[in-house]
């Protein structure tokens, strides 16, 4: 009873009550991860290998790493990491994508160039990953006869539309090469299930955080980012006047998400896109006073802590705040942590990391 126990983990991470999928399976289940080495993958995976689910993981360590997956195999009990096969390959390669895909049920497409700077950088690179790379993953699992395809959509496909809170059906138009991309992973994904009837699923998801996501690099997110510079007292960089906000999601919130999407029966929750997110808007200036507030007590030297404020960055958004009421209504989504709450959770994580 597989599903079962994954519904478990699921009600009891999102601290559901009501929530009774229905026709649930009652077998075990292969899960194709791909981007498994990076920061969601990772944490897509050891939550999988905990309910004694098979993992296929596919990476090729762009921007993924292997301390990842090791720390992965730490977490979890040696019979639980065997259940685990990785295949070191890229999605460019769509015989690579094949391999992957064979034996299949469930493929949590994870795989990407993200960052919008890298993007403007190198669109070819993020276009050849994104786009040819997604492509080759729908058409290798729609082969295999894969059940569901869950893949990693983006809060970046708002694009330039002013409304708050951001509802999926009211899009402007993209203001990078990265949102460009993510925008043609949900049309392909449309037409792949209007033309084969493949089931697909997009998670459209708002500044993810939490253990794993990598600190360093001209391309990391600004909460790992943030913390390796307060703990290693380095100087703090602010794009613009710190008044920019954002909906900030603890990773547990994606993993649960994730896992709905392969649990749900409901036939209107299939082939859709969601919103993942926590429904909040914090200031970078709020988000800094939250960080350091968690970090002072370990590291005194952050009680005369000032940011550098410098220019606003091209192609961010100035406020991004999710509804995420389709995806609590569709797929039965409750966030089961706050951005304090993550932060909370995560903190001797960063403090061992980062230090
Ligand atoms: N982290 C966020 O806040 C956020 C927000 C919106 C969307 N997303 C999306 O979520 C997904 C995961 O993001 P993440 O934050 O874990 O990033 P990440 O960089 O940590 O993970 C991406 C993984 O994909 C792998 N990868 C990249 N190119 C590949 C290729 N050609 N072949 C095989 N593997 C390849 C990388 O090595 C890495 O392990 C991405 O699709 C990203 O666009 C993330």
């Amino acid at each position: 009873m597989v599903f079962d126990r994954l519904l478990f983990h699921v009600q009891r991470i999102s601290m559901l009550t009501s929530y009774v999928p229905q026709g649930l399976v009652s077998h075990s289940a292969t899960w194709l991860i791909s981007g498994v080495a990076g920061f969601i993958g990772s944490n897509l995976l050891e939550a999988l290998l905990r309910l004694d689910q098979r993992v296929i993981g596919l990476d090729n360590f762009a921007t993924g790493h292997r301390h990842n997956l090791q720390q992965v195999q730490q977490l979890v009990s040696p019979q639980q990491w065997q259940r685990f096969q990785f295949i070191e390959g890229d999605i460019r390669d769509l015989a690579t994508c094949r391999q992957a895909c064979e034996g299949a049920d469930y493929v949590l497409h994870q795989a990407a160039l993200g960052s919008v700077p890298r993007s403007l950088d190198d669109p070819i690179s993020t276009n050849g990953t994104n786009i040819d790379g997604f492509l080759n993953m729908l058409v290798a699992a729609r082969d295999a006869g894969v059940k569901r395809f869950v893949y990693a959509a983006s809060s970046s496909t708002y694009g330039d539309h002013p409304g708050l809170p951001k509802v999926e059906d009211i899009i402007g138009k993209p203001l990078s090469p990265y949102a460009v991309t993510k925008y043609v992973n949900e049309l392909y994904a449309d037409v792949f299930a209007r033309s084969y009837a493949m089931q697909s699923i997009g998670l459209r998801y708002f500044n993810v955080f939490g253990p794993r996501q990598d600190p360093d690099g001209a391309y990391a997110a600004v909460i790992p980012k943030w913390l390796a510079a307060m703990i290693r007292d380095e100087p703090l960089y602010v794009n613009g006047d710190g008044e920019t906000t954002r909906d900030f999601c603890y990773v547990q919130n994606v993993v649960q998400a994730n896992l709905l999407c392969v649990c749900t029966d409901n036939a209107d929750a299939i082939n859709q896109v969601y919103n993942i997110a926590v429904g909040g808007r914090t200031s970078l200036n709020q988000l800094l006073a939250m960080m350091r507030d968690v970090l002072l007590p370990r590291f005194p030297h952050l009680q005369d802590f000032a940011p550098v404020y410098r220019d606003f960055r091209v192609g961010d958004v100035r406020h991004s705040q999710a509804d995420i009421s389709k995806s609590q209504q569709l797929l039965g989504y409750q966030p089961s942590h706050t951005i304090q709450q993550g932060l909370a959770e995560a903190i001797d994580w960063y403090v061992a990391s980062l230090s």
